[in-house]
């Protein structure tokens, strides 16, 4: 859906990490997730572990749903994750990263990618040095989150930290961190890195992407009231057509809290939109809300096209 609202903005879709126990365990729920759709390629699928036979399997099954590119996450901040030796903890452990990137790089033909994060703790801010390590395995692109593994999603991303990663390597950096509209976009182009990737601001303003490409004179937003319930009905669609009414509902109430966020009346529909129970409600719960900005039904009903 990202990419159908920000025609020709968007080069690469990552996929949410996929854990490499449950791949390589025949996991439903893992083998699920390396579902994708062909209008989200170019795709690169996301995995986490320790385990370099693990990783090396799960990279392989990754190349086999037909990804262009595998990506390994050292970013995750997560307990869970990290006291299972994945996640940011790899971070914390660079000789082991470097052979998993190396027998990986070995043994899929797909690029094969690291997320990472400033380092573990403000005391030990090593992503430039874990950036040269990747780089030397066999790494095709980094992409760093300018925060450290302790900061979890506190404070602000450094992304004085992204333009020493890219710096320090030959291969492009991908700046992620707290970026949400033109003027928080300006650390991006300060910083010399080769790529930036939105995760929140697009939950919040998902045209931002062609915002961003438009230039950074351009004033024009498309988010108001009207273009979130067309995008949330669409998306309403599309999830009742993945995992059904009940998921659907769900979701649609998760992407919700963000898309309407400061938009008018939004606190009140998404507290209306809680107590919704089934699809035809949402829907309707969607319609009056919209209603409000334009007036009559019909007026909107040509407008959003349903
Ligand atoms: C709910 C949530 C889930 C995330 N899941 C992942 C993930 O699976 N893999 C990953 O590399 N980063 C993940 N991230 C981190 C983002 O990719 C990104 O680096 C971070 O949120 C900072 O960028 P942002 O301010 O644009 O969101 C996640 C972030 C959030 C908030």
């Amino acid at each position: 859906m990202i990419k159908s609202v920000n025609p020709g903005a968007v080069g690469l879709v990552v996929t949410e990490f996929i854990s490499v126990e449950g791949l390589t365990r025949n996991n439903v729920k893992s083998q699920l997730m390396l579902r994708f759709k062909e209008v989200e390629r170019p795709i690169s699928i996301q995995i986490f572990g320790y385990d370099i036979e693990r990783m090396i399997n799960a990279a392989k099954m990754v190349e086999d749903a037909g990804a262009e590119i595998v990506d390994i996450n050292c970013g995750c901040p997560v307990p869970k994750v990290v006291r299972r030796g994945g996640g940011c903890e790899l971070m914390r452990q660079p000789d082991h990263l470097a052979r998993i990137v190396e027998s990986v790089s070995g043994a899929v033909k797909i690029p094969v990618t690291v997320k990472i994060r400033a380092g573990w703790d403000e005391s030990s801010i090593n992503a430039p040095d874990v950036g040269r390590r990747v780089e030397s395995a066999g790494a095709k692109l980094i992409a760093v989150h300018g925060r450290t593994r302790v900061q979890m999603y506190r404070g602000e991303a450094d992304w004085g930290i992204v333009s020493a990663v890219q710096s320090a390597v030959h291969i492009p950096v991908v700046g992620s961190g707290d970026v949400v509209d033109r003027s928080s976009a300006q650390r991006f182009y300060d910083s010399g890195a080769a790529g930036l990737m939105i995760g929140r601001g697009a939950m919040y303003n998902p045209w931002i992407f062609s915002e961003l490409s438009e230039g950074k004179t351009s004033s024009i937003s498309r988010r108001n009231e009207l273009a979130a319930v067309d995008f949330l009905l669409k998306y309403i669609d599309e999830a009742e057509a993945d995992e059904g009414e009940r998921g659907a509902v769900t979701r649609v109430k998760q992407i919700s809290g963000h898309i309407t966020r400061g938009l008018r009346d939004g606190a009140e529909f998404r507290n209306r939109l809680c107590h919704s129970s089934s699809l035809q409600q949402t829907r309707a719960i969607l319609l009056e809300w919209a209603s409000r900005s334009v007036g009559s039904g019909e007026e909107l009903g040509e407008r959003i096209g349903v």
